[in-house]
């Protein structure tokens, strides 16, 4: 196992409007995701993603993301992104000003029938414009593989087909390369492996973890991630999460989790861990449910009652 020092800093990309929210069955209004975001730029969120301009019939939660994104606050210094499956999504983030896309693929070719409806090498033929026009526009780039480390339809996913996807997304000039883990099924060795092979790609700064947290192994996953020098995680704001084309799987790792974890680390994130669990509060309060961050429900219970 090749270890490197742990980073000082580490960035995080809080994805919580978008993956927490695209899975929840209530519709949610417009105003509260609005919200969501505000809290999140408040407690010192510069990576926010906010919506995805999916098609309203496959994710019918994210149908507002033009509304959502002319609403949330453009301050300096804060990146908001948001997904695009193509090229009609694209054109809606450009319009909405978004300074990141991403477009997403799969190490798998039954859950990218599943999740986009076409197969792996249709997918990049469709990302290709998306990723020119994106460039030529000025937008950050950064591409997801989901079901990196497992499919809940083929099972096994050979790392060789996450490395080749890898390439793909490098080919289109990606900034980011998010490898996700969608169902949560992966655990500390097998992240190395496949993250230590991504750094065979290229530099490891290019790529991010996305991981959900179904079999309780995601901080377990981020501290073996960064053990291998992986610096750039994704989050979710009291665990939320999910993928309505995954079935079974669970939210991501908690936001409030993982900044628990870099604090105790010494790592910085410039994230405020109070304003964190406040969000993560009041959003779980919204939903009517317990938040599935440990940290954030911890320290909630600590706090002197109302
Ligand atoms: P399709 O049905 O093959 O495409 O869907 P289509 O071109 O035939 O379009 C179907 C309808 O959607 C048409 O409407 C289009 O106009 C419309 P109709 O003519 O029937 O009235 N449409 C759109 N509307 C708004 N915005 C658009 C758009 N595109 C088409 N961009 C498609 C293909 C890719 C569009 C569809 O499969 C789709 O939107 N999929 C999104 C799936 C999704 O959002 N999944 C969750 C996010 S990914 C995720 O959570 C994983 C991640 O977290 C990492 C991880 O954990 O693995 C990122
Ligand atoms: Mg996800």
């Amino acid at each position: 196992m090749s270890t490197t020092k742990l980073p000082q800093r580490v960035s995080i990309t809080e994805v919580g409007p978008r993956d927490g929210l695209q899975n929840e069955a209530q519709m949610i209004p417009t105003e509260i995701k609005v919200e969501l975001c505000e809290r999140l730029l408040a407690a010192g969120v510069t990576n926010l993603e906010a919506t995805s301009f999916v098609s309203p019939k496959w994710v019918p939660q994210m149908a507002d993301a033009a509304d959502v994104m002319a609403r949330v606050p453009r301050l300096p210094g804060k990146r908001i992104s948001v997904l695009t499956p193509n090229l009609r999504g694209l054109e809606g983030a450009l319009a909405a000003g978004a300074d990141e896309i991403v477009i997403f693929g799969a190490a798998s070719e039954a859950f990218s029938q599943r999740n986009i409806n076409c197969s792996i090498s249709e997918s990049i033929e469709r990302f290709s414009p998306v990723a020119r026009l994106a460039k030529e526009s000025g937008v950050r780039l950064r591409s997801a593989i989901s079901v990196a480390f497992g499919c809940p339809y083929q099972g096994e996913v050979p790392v060789a087909d996450v490395i080749a996807v890898v390439r793909q997304m490098q080919d289109l000039g990606c900034d980011e390369i998010g490898i996700a883990d969608t169902i949560g099924v992966g655990t500390a060795a097998r992240v190395r492996e496949v993250f230590e092979a991504a750094g065979r790609e290229g530099p490891l700064e290019l790529f991010s973890a996305h991981f959900h947290d179904t079999y309780g192994q995601a901080v377990a996953n981020v501290l073996a991630a960064l053990e291998v020098g992986v610096t750039r995680f994704d989050t979710s704001i009291a665990g939320l999460g999910g993928c309505p084309f995954a079935k079974g799987a669970t939210g991501n790792v908690a936001t409030e989790d993982v900044v628990y974890l870099l604090r105790g680390l010494g790592i910085e994130t410039g994230l405020d861990l109070d304003a964190l669990v406040d969000a993560g509060q009041w959003i779980s309060g919204y939903l009517g449910r317990k938040s599935n961050s440990r940290a954030g429900n911890a320290m909630t219970a600590k706090r002197p009652a109302p």
